[in-house]
């Protein structure tokens, strides 16, 4: 199984999701298949990971739209990458649409990008750390001015160590943010089962990235280049503005 990818590493889109934020752009489609730049969001992150030498990757969404995704996107050949797909019934947070991915990912490891996350820059070197480093989890961070919209980074006063990660703190204690993008052993899926619902009721990524850090298996860098996500009306403007200005590099 998946045995033909040029890295050894499988990727994952998660791209589920109600999109409410974005009523009612996505009263009948799904968030990712909206336009950033000239093209479907979707597409950015299916680029990223096969510019990253990924090439069997698998997209977790909804039952609503699931079809579109499948015309849209097909086998992934014209990406020069093979796409499976897998269905997440209801939306339960991003650490509850990974868990779906388990038997596809079959042992080996993996690079999970949330759908809605535009990069400028390539994640070939995040991939060429992970590989180096197999046995931990890998994070990438930016500094923003609405850390309290994120995943945030304590950081050991005076280092760029990571402490603890909060998810969208009312009082950010740095302006790093945890971008959407992932690397994990496959050990992920037994962290996952230890996980409880959070306050807004999800299994949260977050959580899982806490579990390796206190493991002292979590790898943070920061990323170079603008990044955004794409969740909300600003975001998706500020988004569609960089890719305009700057289209991301593969
Ligand atoms: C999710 C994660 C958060 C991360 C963000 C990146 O937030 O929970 O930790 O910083 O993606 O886009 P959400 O999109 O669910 O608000």
């Amino acid at each position: 199984m998946n045995s033909d990818s040029a890295v050894n590493c499988i990727g994952i889109i998660l791209a589920g999701g109600t999109g409410s934020r974005l009523y009612p752009c996505t009263t009948v489609t799904n968030k990712h298949l909206l336009p950033i730049g000239e093209m479907p969001m979707i597409f950015y992150p299916i680029k990223k990971l096969v510019a990253a030498g990924i090439t069997d990757i698998l997209i977790v969404t909804g039952t609503e739209h699931m079809g579109d995704f499948i015309s849209l996107l097909g086998s992934g050949k014209d990406f020069g990458c093979a796409l499976t797909y897998r269905v997440q019934d209801e939306a339960g947070g991003i650490a509850q649409a990974l868990a779906l991915a388990e038997r596809f990912a079959g042992g080996q490891p993996m690079c999970v990008m949330l759908g809605d996350n535009i990069f400028e820059s390539s994640i070939a070197p995040l991939i060429e750390q992970f590989t180096r480093e197999p046995d931990s989890a890998h994070i990438l961070l930016k500094e923003v001015p609405d850390a309290e919209r994120f995943g945030v980074a304590e950081l050991e006063p005076g280092t760029m160590r990571v402490k603890h990660i909060i998810e969208k703190p009312e009082v950010p204690p740095s302006n790093y943010a945890v971008t959407g993008v992932y690397c994990y052993p496959p050990d992920v899926f037994s962290i996952i089962r230890t996980l409880t619902p959070s306050g807004r009721g999800e299994l949260e990524i977050t959580d899982v990235n806490n579990s390796y850090l206190e493991s002292g298996r979590l790898r943070a860098s920061i990323v170079d280049g603008y990044w955004s996500d794409a969740g909300t009306f600003p975001s998706l403007a500020r988004a569609n503005e960089l890719v305009r200005q700057s289209a991301p590099h593969y």
